[in-house]
């Protein structure tokens, strides 16, 4: 049986977002175009098939657990499909990074799954979208090619590493220290660093994929003047939600992007430690851009050596874990 299928997987975005007028790279609507739209035009990499589905439309500011829950079963099928090649996925840019991290920290792919978008939508003048999705396509056709990872202006980077360092260059998304994995060029890949590293699928899946609500994990930040004063709301809330009985959006975790080195302000420490103390998860990274925290003596709290948006993440899978 020939491995020659390529799916494509719609989600939305700017890739699929419509603009009134071709110069305007800023007023548009996301998530307007269907993925079978989106895929009219391209050329599939030799010998391969191209198969389009539309998994969602949303904006991806707005994705949510039952979005990431319908990707997660998808790509989770699709993979044990042994027709298929590789995955890509049209994503929007905004959440790009969680939804592949997720899927590398739940399904460990041993195909590649290829994230990939565009910072202009389908009505600009010049926009960026198709090369996106064919460099993507390249990636995924690309013999040995596995793991998650997010293909956008021509580089190749880890969803562990890949972060949107950008808000409106169409280079938008970068590996800090660890650098990109490599590059495309003219649908071949040119690598400076090996795949991503693969394994079994976590045995959370099974629990993430149950309509029962993803634990609650908010994240905050230290800064100026934090007082811990929404870190004490916060519980008072979840002390009303627990009397309530209202367990779904019962606060379970909270992650802190700290200042520098993961540090937080006395008020902040004081709250959290109380949080902690009422069986609240906490843990720290850093709100810096690059770099992740690098534990002391003195640290007070567990930290996580991801960026904030991955760190809720990986706090939520770490609850399902304990649940
Ligand atoms: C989105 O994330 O869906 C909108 C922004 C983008 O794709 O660049």
């Amino acid at each position: 049986m020939s491995n020659n299928k390529l799916i494509l997987l719609g989600t939305g975005g700017t890739i699929a977002g419509k603009a009134a007028d071709a110069s305007d790279n800023v007023g548009y609507t996301a998530a307007q175009l269907s993925i079978a739209d989106l895929t009219r035009g391209l050329t599939e990499p030799d010998g391969m098939e191209l198969v389009s589905e539309q998994v969602a439309q949303v904006d991806s500011k707005d994705v949510d657990d039952a979005v990431w829950r319908r990707l997660l079963a998808r790509v989770n099928e699709l993979l044990r499909d042994d027709q298929v090649k590789g995955i890509v996925i049209a994503h929007g840019t905004d959440t790009m990074e969680e939804t592949a991290y997720l899927l590398q920290a739940v399904l460990n792919p041993a195909k590649p799954v290829v994230l990939t978008g565009a910072m202009r939508p389908s009505t600009a003048l010049l926009r960026d979208g198709p090369q996106n999705l064919s460099d993507a396509l390249a990636v995924a056709a690309w013999p040995g090619a596995r793991g998650a990872v997010v293909v956008f202006a021509g580089k190749i980077h880890s969803a562990l590493q890949v972060q949107k360092s950008h808000c409106y260059a169409t280079d938008a998304f970068d590996s800090g220290d660890a650098g990109p994995l490599g590059v495309v060029e003219e649908g071949n890949c040119r690598l400076w660093q090996p795949w991503p590293v693969t394994g079994n699928r976590s045995t959370l899946l099974g629990a993430l994929l149950t309509p029962a609500p993803w634990p609650r994990v908010e994240w905050l930040s230290s800064h100026g003047n934090a007082t811990g004063r929404l870190v004490w709301d916060l519980l008072a809330q979840r002390q009303v939600k627990m009397q309530a009985g209202a367990g779904s959006s019962v606060l379970r975790g909270v992650v802190l992007a700290g200042t520098g080195n993961g540090t937080l302000s006395e008020g902040l420490i004081q709250a959290l430690e109380e949080a902690q103390s009422q069986g609240v998860a906490v843990r720290v990274c850093s709100r810096c851009a690059r770099g992740r925290v690098v534990p002391g003596p003195s640290s007070v709290f567990e930290a996580l050596p991801l960026p904030p948006a991955k760190a809720r993440l990986a706090l939520m899978l770490d609850l399902v874990a304990r649940s």
